[in-house]
This record gives structure tokens, sequence and C-alpha cells, in this order.
């Protein structure tokens, strides 16, 4: 921690807009594997085998086999006590936005209203060539990719290496960052670019900055607080003492 905790609350107190921008850390205790660190997904598999444009064209039926699996996890998986505390806070400050780079749908799944997913969400699929969406309940996987009545393959919408991020969001989710008191960065690496530029832009605006994170990571020596341990406890414990609710 480099500020008090008094310090920190007094912040808190005074934060008319406040942002939460999440990693794949704040979903490890509903059961789901990070992406680096310990247990993390990219040690033990290759994001341009199965994370790719390319990969999917190569593999559709492989890509597919991935995200049903990752599908199947999240079906069981619920939103945990920081996602939940996230969604309660709404209660406390007039202004709240998610900036998330998670396509798990936790976040909405525990009541978060205003919610930017910048990587996409796993529920979501659409047509490469006809760029018709569907949801996911409606596309049942037999081992092979699913293709659309126009012929062409569907994929998830979510963001893959080397893709764009979804125009409107990150603009949103930059327009979030620029005008917030106090943001939190939650569980990331925060080294997958351009969302983890997200953090810096707050800083630059005068944003007070909260991290909390298991260990350190690169933004910790930028930030104005850093809590080290788990998002579902010490996120709940701190909003907990800013209740009863301000508005
Ligand atoms: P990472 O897997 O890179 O980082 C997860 C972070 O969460 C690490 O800093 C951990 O220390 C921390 N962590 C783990 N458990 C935690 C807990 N219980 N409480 C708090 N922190 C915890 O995940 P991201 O930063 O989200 O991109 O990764 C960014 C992007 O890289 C992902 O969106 C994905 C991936 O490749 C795409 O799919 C495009």
């Amino acid at each position: 921690m480099k500020d008090s905790r008094e310090h920190i609350l007094k912040k808190l107190l005074d934060a008319e807009s406040v942002v939460y921008f999440t990693g794949a850390g704040i979903s490890a205790e509903s059961g789901i594997s990070t992406f680096r660190g310990a247990g993390g997904i990219w040690n033990k598999l290759k994001p341009e085998e199965l994370a790719s444009f390319d990969a999917f064209l190569r593999n559709p039926d492989l890509v597919w086999e991935w995200y049903q699996y990752r599908r199947t996890v999240l079906k069981d998986a619920k939103p945990n006590a920081a996602h939940i505390a996230i969604a309660e806070s709404e209660k406390s400050f007039p202004n709240v936005d998610v900036v998330t780079q998670n396509v798990d749908n936790l976040h909405r799944r525990a009541g978060s209203t205003s919610v930017y997913e910048l990587h996409g969400n796993i529920e979501r699929n659409f047509c490469i060539k006809c760029h018709t969406y569907y949801n996911q309940p409606d596309l049942p996987f037999e081992n092979k990719a699913p293709k659309c009545e126009c012929g062409g393959l569907i994929r998830p919408d979510v963001v893959w290496f080397g893709e764009y991020l979804p125009q409107e969001v990150f603009e949103a989710s930059e327009q979030a960052a620029r005008n917030c008191d106090v943001m939190f960065v939650i569980g990331t690496s925060a080294v997958v670019y351009p969302a983890a530029g997200i953090p810096s832009m707050a800083i630059r605006h005068g944003a007070y900055l909260i991290e909390i994170n298991i260990e350190p990571t690169d933004i910790t020596y930028s930030v104005n607080a850093s809590l080290m341990g788990k998002a579902g406890e010490v996120l709940p414990g701190l909003l907990n003492e800013i209740k009863p609710p301000k508005k």
C-alpha cells in the first residue's frame, strides 16, 4: 500500500464517478483460469493456435472446441464477491462504469449496468461472411464449427490477437477513464495493449488509482494505492467501509 487506508477511504467518499478496470484475475475466485502467472492458460496453450483469425481459418473446429470448453467452465461459474461488490457499489457512487478485458459475462450476471467489454463476449457469435449475430444457446456444437445460413463460418464475438478492439466500446471506455475520479485496476497484468493503456489515460486526467492484485504488476509503480490480496476479499472489505449509500 502507498497511500494510507484513511486516505483511500476519503477519496472514495468524495468520488462521484468510479471506473473498475478489470482483468482475468477478478474471475479467478469464480474458478476461471487467468492467462498469465501461476496456472495461466498461456503457460500451457499457444495463443497463436487458438486466439487469432489465422488460427480460426486454419482449424475452425479446434478453435470452436476450445471456446466450447471455456463456455462449459463458465456455465458452472458464478459471479464472486468482487463482481457482486462492484455491482452493489452502484448504490454508493453516482456514476459507476466497468471496463473489462474479460469475455466471461460475469459482471453483467452480477448486476452491473454499465459494462464495456473491450475484448468481446464469449456468449455472442457472428458470421464472418454476412455478420449475422448468434447467441450461444442457439448454436449447439457437434465437433464442427457451425455455419451460417449464408454458408459463412460462425466465430465467437471475442477480440483475437492482431484484431482491433470494438471502436465504440473502446472510445466509451476512454471517455469513462478521462472523466472518473477514482479508477480501480483489478486482477490484470496490464500488459495487453491497447486495453492496458486505459489506466494510464485515467492517471493523465487526474484520477486516483487503486490497484488490487495478488502480486505487483507493470502498473503498480504508477498507482496511488496498491492493495495486495484476492479481489474477492480485498474489494468488498474496502467498499463495505464506505457504506451506507451516499445517494
Ligand atoms: P492475466 O492472466 O494476464 O493477468 C491476471 C492477473 O490477475 C495477474 O496479474 C494476477 O496476479 C492477478 N490475479 C490472479 N488471481 C487474482 C485474484 N484472486 N485477485 C486479484 N488478482 C488476481 O489477465 P489479463 O490482464 O486480463 O486477451 O489479460 C489481458 C488479456 O490477455 C486478456 O483479455 C486476453 C489475454 O490474452 C484476449 O483474449 C484478447
